[in-house]
């Protein structure tokens, strides 16, 4: 068992480890992988490369996070040092300077008064914190049978008790029980034969929010504390809300006294042209939730943003106690608030968002170029981000991504996301027009291949 032990510490150790089976790894075909790995070691700006020295063009930002690209010099510097001042600091009654400036300067960015912001290292843990700030903030304003918690279909909240249980996608929630008590869900918002190969927001389904007034005829508004989506849905395949969804929903939680949380762990920083989708669509949430592009994905980060309101509801009793009884030992680590602020940096001083904005139209453009190829049922596009569905073999849904994902690392050096037969593609804001044309191109070859 210690020889075993041994025996993988030294074969991990190498660039190329001989011995795969120790870790376990999350959302992956493990036994796949295993058989023929798609190993990465080094990043720079819009490239991943692999052990011999391959390029592979990252058509993903990672997962969705690293939108300023990778290993930018600015990011990379700031984390060394922050390594060598300050390695670690309690957050829970103590602080460090970083953190508070980080705090005001995603605050700052943030819409209306969404002025307060609680951090976490994941997606997961904020989509948990939010519900549960949702659920104590009725507890403390007299409506503390306000328990229950709406989501969607379809909807991705990360994989806490709580965001599985208001996430809609069944994959992740029919392994693990009864979930939470009291979590409904809204109905999904994709209709293929409304919305086909709509660029931006579809025309139809606004009236899907009205949905939500059928949930609280059912349960009574006043056992229900907040609803939470996420604005454009990315992990279920990129769907972008109908036009009018939001502002639709925004007006039933404001006229049932509903808190509304938007889950912007992947639309947030940038994604959509805007600091927060929040502001693309003319509404103010109650509550974001944010990860990934907040650090560029350096180091994990994540938080919620509050509005002002709901942190008032919290200060209030003898000043020594403590307000909210929830935080993680390594909220707003000192590495990750110095990877944010350059980070943040770098998205103001290179103008990464406005960038999407700008980039938006050209790359709906050239996405749409991939319209008419085979087994191609839809394309959707919002800011810099687009989602091609593949019709599935038959009998075996998911085998014709996983091929597509395989093939393009492998053979024509590109990463993508898939979720079953649907290809996904975020790259990093840094992306020049050339190198969208060379993704395009890319992404072509490899649905040929798999036809
Ligand atoms: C909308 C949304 N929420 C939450 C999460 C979970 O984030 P994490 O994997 O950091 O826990 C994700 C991850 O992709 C996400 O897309």
């Amino acid at each position: 068992m210690v020889a075993r032990a041994q025996g993988l510490r030294a074969a991990n150790d190498a660039a190329n480890p001989n011995d795969l089976a120790a870790w376990w790894m999350p959302f992956t075909a493990n036994r796949a992988f295993k058989a023929r790995p798609r190993m990465i070691t080094r990043a720079k700006d819009m490239h991943y490369y692999t052990p011999e020295g391959r390029a592979i063009l990252d058509g993903s930002a990672g997962l969705w996070c690293c939108n300023a690209g990778h290993n930018r010099d600015r990011i990379v510097k700031a984390i060394q040092d922050q390594a060598a001042d300050l390695d670690f600091a309690p957050s829970f009654q103590y602080g460090h300077p970083t953190g508070f400036t980080v705090a005001s300067r995603i605050a700052e960015l943030a819409p209306g008064d969404l002025n307060h912001v609680f951090f976490c290292n994941s997606g997961s843990e904020a989509a948990d914190t939010a519900l549960k700030i949702a659920i104590a903030h009725g507890y403390l304003t007299g409506q503390g049978q306000r328990t229950r918690l709406i989501g969607r279909e379809r909807g991705y909240h990360g994989v806490g008790f709580g965001g599985i249980s208001v996430g809609g996608i069944v994959s992740n929630r029919k392994f693990f029980g009864s979930l939470l008590a009291g979590a409904d869900h809204l109905p999904h918002t994709y209709n293929r034969a409304e919305q086909a190969f709509s660029r931006g927001e579809p025309e139809w389904g606004a009236h899907l929010a009205d949905e939500l007034e059928r949930i609280v005829a059912l349960h009574d508004a006043s056992t229900i504390a907040a609803v939470m989506v996420e604005p454009m849905a990315g992990s279920t395949g990129v769907l972008p809300p109908p036009k009018g969804y939001l502002k639709r929903l925004r007006q039933i939680c404001d006229k049932h006294g509903l808190l509304l949380i938007f889950d912007e762990v992947i639309t947030g920083f940038g994604r959509t042209g805007f600091a927060f989708a929040a502001e693309r669509y003319g509404v103010v949430p109650d509550m974001i939730t944010f990860a990934k592009g907040v650090t560029s994905g350096a180091v994990p980060m994540a938080g919620v943003i509050v509005r002002e309101g709901i942190y008032d509801a919290f200060m209030k009793g003898p000043e020594h106690v403590i307000e909210l009884f929830h935080g993680y030992t390594y909220s707003g680590h000192p590495l990750a608030c110095a990877a944010a602020l350059a980070t943040l940096d770098t998205y103001r001083d290179e103008r990464l968002f406005e960038r999407v904005n700008g980039m938006e139209e050209s790359w709906a453009d050239a996405m749409f170029t991939l319209q008419g190829l085979p087994n191609v049922l839809d394309i959707r596009t919002l800011g810099l981000v687009g989602a091609i569905d593949l019709a599935s073999r038959p009998d075996a849904v998911g085998q014709r991504g996983f091929e597509a994902m395989e093939r393009a690392f492998h053979d024509h050096g590109l990463m993508f996301r898939v979720t079953g037969d649907t290809l996904a593609l975020s790259p990093p804001f840094i992306v020049t027009e050339d190198q969208v044309g060379e993704i395009v191109d890319k992404v072509a070859k490899v649905i040929r291949a798999v036809a």
